[in-house]
């Protein structure tokens, strides 16, 4: 008898004759996937171009959700049912959980989390949304992230729903091509220009406003914007014999202009303030007092007059405003090169002047105002203290103020904590409900999440969003949104044509 029995266990190379299912179907699939392959190999490589989406704007994943076992859909996790009202899930799940703003408005994009429509209109939102207490929106991102891309679709969208638009201050001159494509009226001013603008210029008198009144509110805009040139100037607060001094050269200017049935200047406030017996005359003070005291703001005024801006805002105005223009730009891009932005502020500051003012015309319809590259006088007390009181008036003349800034940090180099300029950047922060964030540099993000009171989860979400894709914080309700062009629009608002061949 033999000993050995022949064994019958598996050697290492055993394979049943017959594989179950499961194993069946991934070889089949195994087969699929290397017959595919080789049949792509061959191909030379095509990119694959969806029209209107940038390839790194597409969405992370597809329309059904993670791939994988992160998708959570295996089936193997099992927890006990949990109820809660919408309410705590929103705030457990704060994006996911969103219910939306309605159905109501213009167009912006997709909500990337809920995968619906984002729709938005500050008029709309007014009086129906808890806290949302102005219309008012602050824009805030890193460049070339596509926030001028949409504050311009906005303004072409909301043209279709009858708001008009309001430039007052383009410093890259990028809006001009949007203006006349809506059929409106762009001003541009620079040396050479012809275009010319009087800011002291007196806008007509809106039905239901007494003469008296009127001359009132005049006579307090026009001492506001000298105030503001003059501080701009300065680099510093007026004292109180100065704004006497202003007072009384303004209303000397404005009678003499009356009495001749002309608009007053600028240049004739700066003689009024050069000529320090008048002024004295004027207020029966001791001779040389007040005169004295005015000769830092008629030099200050000079400037406007006699120097790199001369003759811009110093002559009556070029154009007439037109209320029934569907927007208006002023292209101040041929001021204030590289360096010092006092000119540029200067000019701003007259722009806007003069557009607030022809908008203070409560029944002239809703209206945006966009602050485009709005962070370049953020260090200019005087020109935030007049957005301020815009700001304020918003509700008021039926206004949406738009300001767009690259970092919240902008707001802080208004002054220091405590400082009336970073007073006046606060509260004009404040004064937006709507806070869309961009794309922000990663050691702006704890300065962004203070001032915004960002959750952890929406911290992170800002930093890594991509071009058109925002953070919408609308009175504490948070959106990831992704704006879409219209190709005409992309054509149009294409500020990366230089750059590529
Ligand atoms: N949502 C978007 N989809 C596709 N392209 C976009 C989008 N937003 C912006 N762009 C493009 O990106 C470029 C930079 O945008 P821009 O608005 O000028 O940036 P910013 O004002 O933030 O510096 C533009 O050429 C614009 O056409
Ligand atoms: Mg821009």
């Amino acid at each position: 008898m033999p000993a050995t029995r022949p064994r019958a266990s598996a050697s290492p190379l055993y394979t049943p004759r017959k594989a179950d299912r499961r194993a069946r179907r991934a070889v089949r699939e195994q087969f699929t996937t290397a017959r595919e392959q080789a049949r792509h190999a061959s191909r030379p490589p095509m990119r694959h171009i969806s029209p209107g989406i940038d390839s790194e704007l597409r969405a992370t994943y597809a329309p059904a959700g993670r791939p994988g076992p992160a998708s959570a859909r295996g089936g193997s996790l099992k927890l006990p049912p949990h109820r809660m009202t919408t309410a705590v899930a929103a705030g457990a799940y704060p994006f996911l959980a969103e219910g939306g703003l309605g159905a109501q408005g213009l167009y912006v994009g997709h909500d990337v989390h809920a995968e619906g429509a984002f729709v938005f209109d500050p008029f709309a939102l007014y009086g129906k949304l808890d806290g949302f207490t102005n219309p008012n929106i602050l824009l805030a991102g890193v460049i070339g992230m596509g926030k001028s891309a949409l504050a311009k679709s906005l303004a072409v969208r909301a043209v279709a729903f009858g708001y008009r638009i309001y430039v007052p201050c383009d410093p890259k001159g990028e809006w001009s091509v949007v203006a006349r494509e809506l059929g409106g009226q762009t001003i541009a001013l620079g040396p050479g220009l012809p275009g010319r603008l009087n800011p002291l210029d007196a806008p007509a008198r809106p039905r239901g406003v007494s003469a008296e009144d009127w001359r009132t509110e005049v006579r307090k805009r026009r001492l506001l914007l000298l105030g503001s040139l003059a501080k701009t100037v300065l680099r510093r607060e007026l004292h109180p014999m100065e704004h006497t001094a202003l007072d009384i050269a303004l209303d000397q200017t404005v009678a003499r202009a009356d009495a001749g049935g002309t608009t007053p200047l600028l240049g004739q406030v700066a003689h009024a303030l050069g000529s320090p017996e008048q002024l004295d005359a004027a207020l029966g003070e001791m001779p040389g007092r007040l005169g004295h005291a005015a000769e830092d703001l008629a030099h200050a005024l000079r400037r406007l007059v006699h120097g790199d801006l001369e003759g811009l805002f110093d002559a009556p105005s070029t154009v007439a405003f037109d209320a029934s223009a569907p927007m208006l730009s002023i292209d101040l891009s041929r001021l204030g090169g590289a360096g010092d932005d006092t000119a540029l502020v200067l000019a701003m500051t007259c722009a806007s002047a003069w557009m607030e003012s022809a908008l203070a015309d409560p029944e002239a319809g809703r209206r945006w105002v966009i602050y485009d590259e709005a962070w370049r006088v953020m260090r200019h007390a005087a020109l935030l203290e007049r957005m301020q009181s815009q700001w304020k008036l918003s509700r008021g003349l039926g206004i949406a103020n738009m300001m767009v800034i690259h970092r919240l940090s902008d707001l802080l180099a208004a002054g220091d904590a405590g400082s009336r300029g970073r007073a006046l950047a606060e509260g004009l922060l404040t004064d937006c409900s709507t806070r869309i964030i961009y794309r922000q540099e990663a050691d702006q993000l704890r300065s962004a999440a203070a001032l915004l009171g960002l959750t952890g989860v929406e911290t992170q979400a800002v930093s890594a969003l991509t071009k058109g894709r925002g953070l919408w914080k609308v009175t504490g309700r948070s959106f990831i949104t992704q704006h879409l062009l219209h190709p005409r629009e992309r054509e149009l608002f294409d500020t990366d044509a230089r750059m590529s061949a």
